[in-house]
């Protein structure tokens, strides 16, 4: 072990056991910090103990050689009536905090290896953040930590790092406009389809993704390697559709070409996923089963949610139908899909036109369910709810809401036909249940988290429950 490296040496591959005593200095500020950070999905019940999956010392954190440490940590974290989490923190040290960096302290080390250092948030450190794209330029591994970068991304160094202010529920740090890295907070073991698939689309050649430059794992800790961090393309002077949607609607302008373009993208992506990564057919048992859960869902939502009580019956009728579906015989495609596909999830850029981004799925979803092949027509719904939203944003009952997103969601529909050949419409069954159950998870979500928009999915469920589309296209003769 080097003199300045008080952990392990920074050359080993195999798993040392982290420093003892580490936890014991850092677990105090933790337990004050964690609870702050957008990101921590536990608030509201304490934090009962910690759990140290690993420390890799990145840069030496040491007092006495007066330059700023890197420490990269997996914690979990133990709260009571729950699963631990586990989290991935990059931790700065220093003996004291430039003025700068006042706002990223996180508290002062007491005992363990780290004693007497001032601990930050190392992403907003620039020469700690400067040193993690480097890190991901030269492929390899340093202890845990397995960094990759894909063949010929030519990343360059001494990119101007600035940390993303977007609200979201990891962390991006932007180097000089030409590449965003994406840190996971929440680690969970296997493979994160936000890398998965946009690495995937990309070695397929499709335009419509931010396509990845090199990303790094926590290897040998679970029984598969975990992604921690994905530094893809970023893509300059680019607008997210929820901005352009809403401007759009206070506007008073159409928005129609932009949404039927988004359809063509997104049937795009869809058909490249299907060929890039393996599909499933879904028969009875699969269909019934599926239909099984979101009646489920509806049931726990109307227990929590009373005003979604009246319509708990009919809404039923949504998946009783497509139980019916398969029991009849009907057999439905499924592929890897985006998995949370709104308006805020697509960037229109001068360049390519528009891209999808954040293909992590429902990060409230365990990761294998967020792996397995779904029907493209959970995203359609994703995306027909989302301009659902931007139409009643300022006014849930506003006069011309309805007709708004109406429009809206058609043209997305008719866009995706332009591409696939087939409208999501002419298969009602299928859409209803997928969008009912998203209305659902929205009521339940709202009614938690933001009740002022409650009357959102409300009106969706309203008309949801009053039965299939009157005005869909006909039926697929197939079905
Ligand atoms: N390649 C990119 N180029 C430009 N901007 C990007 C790129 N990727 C992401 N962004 C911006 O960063 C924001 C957050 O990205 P992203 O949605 O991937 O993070 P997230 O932590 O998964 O967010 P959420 O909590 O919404 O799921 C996006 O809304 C977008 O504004
Ligand atoms: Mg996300």
């Amino acid at each position: 072990m080097s003199e300045t490296s008080w952990l392990r040496s920074s050359t080993t591959t195999s798993t040392a056991p982290p420093a003892p005593g580490l936890l014991h200095g850092l677990a105090p500020l933790l337990r004050e910090w964690l609870p702050r950070q957008r990101w921590f999905a536990g608030k509201g019940s304490p934090i009962s103990g910690f759990g140290l999956v690993s420390a890799t010392e990145l840069l030496p954190c040491d007092t006495r050689i007066g330059t700023p440490g890197l420490l990269h940590v997996l914690l979990e974290v133990h709260q009571a009536d729950a699963e631990p989490d586990c989290y991935q923190l990059l931790l700065g040290t220093r003996t004291m905090l430039p003025p700068a960096l006042a706002p990223a302290l996180i508290g002062h080390a007491v005992g363990g290896p780290l004693d007497g250092l001032t601990i930050y948030q190392a992403l907003h450190d620039p020469r700690l953040a400067g040193h993690l794209l480097d890190r991901l330029r030269s492929p390899g591994r340093t202890e845990s930590l397995r960094f990759t970068a894909e063949s010929g991304a030519g990343i360059p160094s001494g990119l101007a790092p600035r940390l993303s202010t977007a609200e979201q529920s990891n962390t991006s740090v932007i180097y000089g406009d030409t590449y965003i890295l994406k840190l996971f907070r929440r680690i969970s073991p296997g493979p994160n389809p936000d890398l998965e698939l946009s690495l995937a689309l990309a070695r397929a050649g499709s335009q419509r993704i931010a396509a990845p430059a090199a990303w790094f794992e926590a290897v040998g800790i679970y029984h598969e390697p975990a992604t921690l961090g994905v530094l893809q393309h970023y893509l300059p002077a680019s607008a997210d559709g929820w901005a352009l949607a809403l401007r759009a609607v206070d506007d008073g302008n159409d928005f129609t070409p932009e949404a039927r373009a988004l359809g063509q993208a997104t049937a795009e992506v869809h058909a490249a996923l299907a060929r890039a990564l393996p599909t499933a057919v879904l028969r009875r048992q699969q269909i019934e089963h599926l239909a099984a859960s979101m009646a489920e869902r509806l049931d726990a939502a109307a227990t929590a949610v009373p005003a979604l009580r009246p319509y708990r019956t009919q809404l039923r009728t949504a998946f009783h139908d497509l139980a019916v579906l398969g029991g009849r015989g009907r057999s439905v495609a499924a592929q890897r899909v985006h998995g949370d596909l709104h308006l805020g999830q697509a960037l229109r850029t001068p360049a390519q036109g528009w891209v999808l981004i954040d293909f992590e799925g429902e990060p409230a979803r365990p990761l294998p369910e967020r792996r397995r092949p779904a029907p493209p027509v959970q995203d359609v719904a994703g995306m027909l709810r989302s301009f659902d939203y931007a139409a009643r944003h300022r006014d849930p009952v506003a006069p011309g809401a309805a007709a708004w997103a109406e429009r809206h969601r058609a043209a997305f529909c008719v866009g995706y036909a332009d591409a696939s050949g087939t409208d999501p419409r002419s298969d009602p069954v299928l859409i209803r249940a997928y969008e009912t159950d998203k209305a659902v998870y929205e009521v339940l979500y709202e009614a938690r988290n933001r009740p002022a928009w409650l009357p959102i999915p409300m009106s969706a469920v309203q008309r949801l429950a009053a039965g299939p589309d009157p005005l869909a296209p006909p039926r697929r003769s197939s079905s």
